[in-house]
């Protein structure tokens, strides 16, 4: 409890009940677990400055006590309230960003002798048991920490497996499972609408090479379509709708590919 003798050196002038001791020592621990604080009340007020000490009224009201903290990474937030019900206190600790909220009830009698509030060497009393229920039970899971740890534990986990590609965080694949049929850039996408007609896959057993990734050829419109379009009226490359009687130069499959042996003559 490194510093709490000094923070209540500051405070016992203060310290009139034996709820005021506890608030101290939970006061205490937050700071020690990389929090300042930054005042009394719901609500930030202009001006504040973070700060170790406990701010002035603090110890207005032995019935609820309102502290804000932020952490040292400045990354988090914490509003505290201890609430007196009989011999009991009830502290209260929300997170004003993600709301949080943990609760921590003790008796008062367990952790303070009211016959010495003053004196430090004998005000508190089991301080590592509070301390302990304060950091496990009130305060947030430091992230960072459990996520270096986290991390440390998987590497160790794999740390047989030598190749370096290895990312301890990518999600297993499981072995032998089915290729995504339903990509249709897939390069064994053909066959895949056979399997399963209704499914909406792409590649039936016949390739249609406008489906299957392959870029469209033989159709320029740049080029001009006798009778049509006069060479050069439509820029190259521009996306182009053909006019004209349909089923003559459609850009989709040709509806003669699958011609008849032998076949050569489209307009006999
Ligand atoms: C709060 O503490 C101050 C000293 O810091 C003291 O003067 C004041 O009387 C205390 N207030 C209550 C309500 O105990
Ligand atoms: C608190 O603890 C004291 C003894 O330490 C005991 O007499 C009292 O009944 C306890 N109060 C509650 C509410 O448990």
């Amino acid at each position: 409890m490194a510093g709490l003798e000094v923070l209540f050196a500051c405070v016992s002038g203060a310290v009139a009940r034996p709820q005021d001791a506890a608030v101290c020592f939970v006061h205490w621990e937050i700071i020690r677990n990389g929090y300042k604080c930054l005042g009394t009340g719901d609500e930030p007020r202009p001006g504040e400055k973070t700060s170790e000490l406990l701010p002035p009224g603090w110890n207005a009201s032995g019935e609820l006590y309102t502290l804000r903290y932020r952490s040292n990474d400045g990354k988090t937030n914490l509003l505290f309230k201890a609430v007196t019900v009989d011999s009991t206190l009830i502290f209260n600790l929300m997170d004003t960003i993600t709301e949080q909220v943990s609760d921590l009830t003790v008796n008062v009698s367990d952790y303070i002798d009211s016959e010495h509030l003053r004196e430090f060497e004998s005000v508190f009393r089991n301080t590592d048991d509070l301390a302990q229920k304060v950091k496990s039970n009130l305060l947030p899971s430091p992230k960072v920490e459990s996520c270096k740890k986290t991390e440390k534990k998987s590497k160790r986990d794999t740390a047989a497996v030598t190749r370096p590609d290895i990312d301890p965080l990518r999600i297993p694949q499981r072995p032998g499972r089915q290729p995504d049929w339903s990509d249709p850039m897939a390069p064994f996408a053909a066959g895949g609408a056979d399997l399963d007609p209704f499914g909406g896959r792409s590649g039936g057993m016949i390739v249609d090479p406008l489906r299957a990734g392959f870029p469209r050829s033989g159709f320029d419109p740049s080029a001009g379509i006798p009778g049509s379009i006069p060479p050069g009226a439509v820029p190259p490359g521009a996306r182009f709708d053909p006019v004209g009687p349909m089923g003559r130069y459609r850009p989709g499959p040709d509806p003669d590919h699958l011609r008849p042996p032998e076949y050569d003559d489209m307009f006999m």
